[in-house]
């Protein structure tokens, strides 16, 4: 296939730079990307037809890439790959990109808006990652989370470390609200740094607010729970471990708000 966008696609695929068809959008049964999850990924989403913070996510996938020695094919290389699978389709979509050792997929689809502040069911569960494949990889090997999700029966598990504190969650970093404070897990190996993270901790730094980075015990008291990503936003936290949760409030509220005009300040124009 060509790389002449299809007219009233609503989603793309591109693999190694050329727009492919669903059944051409494939890995090798060998690729090791497959065989033992040797695979970096990023989602992205865009806001007005523009990648947010793009570079943050360039930054955060060439990291992963060659922590796991896969080849690095180049920001701008990357870039083409990404703008391609974005042009022309929606002003809002979540798009994906896999490295594998031997292949480039992006994928860009609609954005599912059911997960933009979805209300959230929590468990936690204890988990570190080994210190030679830290929390900052954003790696392909998801089995462990993917089967605590599956075997919690909730939205998300929010991983606690050895030393009590809750860190970040399967697929998202956690916001707490603290006698007014906000409160996050700091970036000291055991977390992905999320780009919505660092985005909420501008902004948040933007009202005024105090932000401080640190562990959160799941017992503390807090007055607002959050879990932050890319294709959610902020989401509240209703449940957690079967108990009820502090959920959404006015801080975080007033914080998302603000998220958005700070997204439409950096993707208009
Ligand atoms: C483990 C983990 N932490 C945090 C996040 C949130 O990162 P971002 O805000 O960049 O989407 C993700 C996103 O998928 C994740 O997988």
């Amino acid at each position: 296939m060509s790389n002449h966008p299809q007219p009233h696609a609503t989603e793309r695929f591109v693999k190694d730079g050329v727009v492919v068809s669903r059944d051409a959008y494939v890995v090798r049964g060998t690729d090791r990307g497959l065989t033992v999850g040797m695979s970096a990924f990023e989602t992205l989403r865009t806001y007005a037809g523009r990648l947010f913070r793009l570079g943050e996510h360039l930054a955060r996938l060439e990291g992963s890439v060659n922590t796991l020695g896969l080849p690095w094919p180049g920001a701008a290389v990357v870039t083409a790959d990404l703008e391609t699978a974005a042009a022309g389709l929606a002003p809002e979509l979540g798009v994906r990109i896999l490295i594998t050792p031997e292949t480039r997929l992006v994928h860009a689809s609609p954005l599912d808006l059911s997960l933009v502040e979805k209300p959230l069911r929590v468990a936690t569960r204890v988990w570190e990652p080994a210190p030679w494949l830290d929390g900052r990889v954003k790696h392909g090997s998801r089995a462990p989370s993917e089967v605590a999700r599956q075997r919690a029966e909730v939205d998300e598990v929010f991983w606690v470390g050895r030393d009590g504190v809750m860190t970040e969650a399967t697929r998202s970093s956690i916001f707490a609200v603290i006698d007014g404070r906000l409160v996050t897990p700091p970036d000291d190996g055991r977390i992905l740094p999320g780009v919505t993270r660092s985005a909420l901790i501008d902004t948040a730094r933007e009202l005024g607010l105090e932000v401080i980075e640190r562990g959160i015990s799941p017992r503390e008291a807090m007055n607002e729970l959050y879990a932050s990503s890319t294709l959610k936003e902020l989401s509240p936290v209703v449940e957690l471990d079967g108990n009820p949760a502090p959920g959404g409030g006015p801080v975080g509220r007033r914080l998302l708000l603000a998220f958005r005009a700070l997204v439409v300040r950096e993707c208009s124009g």
